[in-house]
């Protein structure tokens, strides 16, 4: 039986970032449908749910992507809704590759060693990547700061999360480089999740801190979001600290992403989000 991937986005267009990979997870047919919002998604879910006899439905699964975290996390809770008793298809949440990327990325700053009682500050922490590293950085026990331009931007993300998964993160205002350099004073842990091509700090801003001891970049385009890393970065040491570039860390996120596509096939009533793509991380990292 051939293994579908519905592929429901909150963006005009799927993204094909997200295609291919769900083709090389071992989709044997992605269907992507684009502009979706919990209005007008039930007929879709529907389709998926009453079309295959209840041991053949692991052969369909549900795809929730975008650029949208919270339009993804809405979409994401109303295709949930819809599903009743075995009427059901496993389901994975990742918009913008915000749960594989922040799973990968801290998975690599908590391989053997405890982030407990650590302090951490999220640069840009308010895209979809960021919001989600900073749950599990709080997971793992560390005291979580999330950065914005806007302090009330940075107030709505910590709110959104807390409500979600019940962590405590603290919004912090850093409108440029010196503020965000302030913020990172008492940091163990800096981890810049901004929008691509955007520097955040540079190489003079975290160097020469005492307290940095690990260092995560997700920027993959030129300028990288912190100054003086490499993005092939893979726990390399620079100035006394660990770095991850985008791509040092990326090549496990793919893997990581793909891994959670051949994962939905094995049962019809998996919930892939954050708590469980970190797990799959963790156990693979
Ligand atoms: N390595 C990988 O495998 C991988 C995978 C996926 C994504 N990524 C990368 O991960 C990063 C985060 O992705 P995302 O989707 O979460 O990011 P995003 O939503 O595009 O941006 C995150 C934040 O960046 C801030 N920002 C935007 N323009 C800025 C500027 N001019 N100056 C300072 N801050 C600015 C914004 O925060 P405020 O408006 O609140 O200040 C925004 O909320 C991106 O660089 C993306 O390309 C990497």
């Amino acid at each position: 039986m051939k293994k579908l991937l519905f592929q429901f986005d909150t963006d005009i267009h799927p993204s094909v970032f997200d295609t291919v990979v769900a083709y090389d997870g071992g989709a044997d047919h992605v269907i992507g449908h684009g502009g979706l919002t919990p209005e007008n998604v039930k007929a879709l879910v529907e389709g998926a749910i009453f079309t295959r006899a209840p041991k053949d439905k692991k052969n369909t699964a549900i795809f929730i992507g975008g650029s949208n975290l919270a339009a993804g996390q809405a979409l994401f809770a109303a295709v949930q809704k819809i599903f009743f008793a075995g009427f059901r298809v496993s389901v994975m949440l990742d918009s913008n590759g915000c749960n594989t990327t922040a799973a990968a990325a801290v998975a690599k700053l908590a391989a053997n060693r405890s982030l407990a009682g650590k302090k951490a500050v999220i640069l840009a922490g308010t895209g979809p990547v960021g919001q989600r590293a900073a749950v599990m950085l709080a997971k793992e026990g560390a005291t979580v700061a999330i950065t914005s331009r806007k302090l009330e931007q940075a107030i709505n993300v910590c709110d959104a999360m807390k409500t979600r998964f019940g962590v405590d993160l603290t919004p912090l205002e850093a409108s440029d480089n010196h503020a965000r350099k302030l913020a990172i004073t008492d940091a163990n842990i800096v981890m810049a999740t901004g929008s691509a091509g955007i520097e955040l700090l540079q190489e003079e801003d975290w160097r020469d801190n005492p307290n940095i001891e690990l260092i995560a970049d997700a920027n993959t385009t030129p300028p990288l979001g912190i100054g003086g890393t490499d993005m092939m970065d893979k726990g390399a040491e620079r100035h006394g600290k660990l770095v991850w570039g985008a791509i040092g860390f990326g090549a496990f996120k793919l893997a990581l992403q793909r891994a959670c596509i051949t994962k939905l096939f094995e049962d019809n009533k998996l919930v892939l989000d954050a708590e469980q793509i970190y797990q799959l991380a963790k156990d693979t990292a």
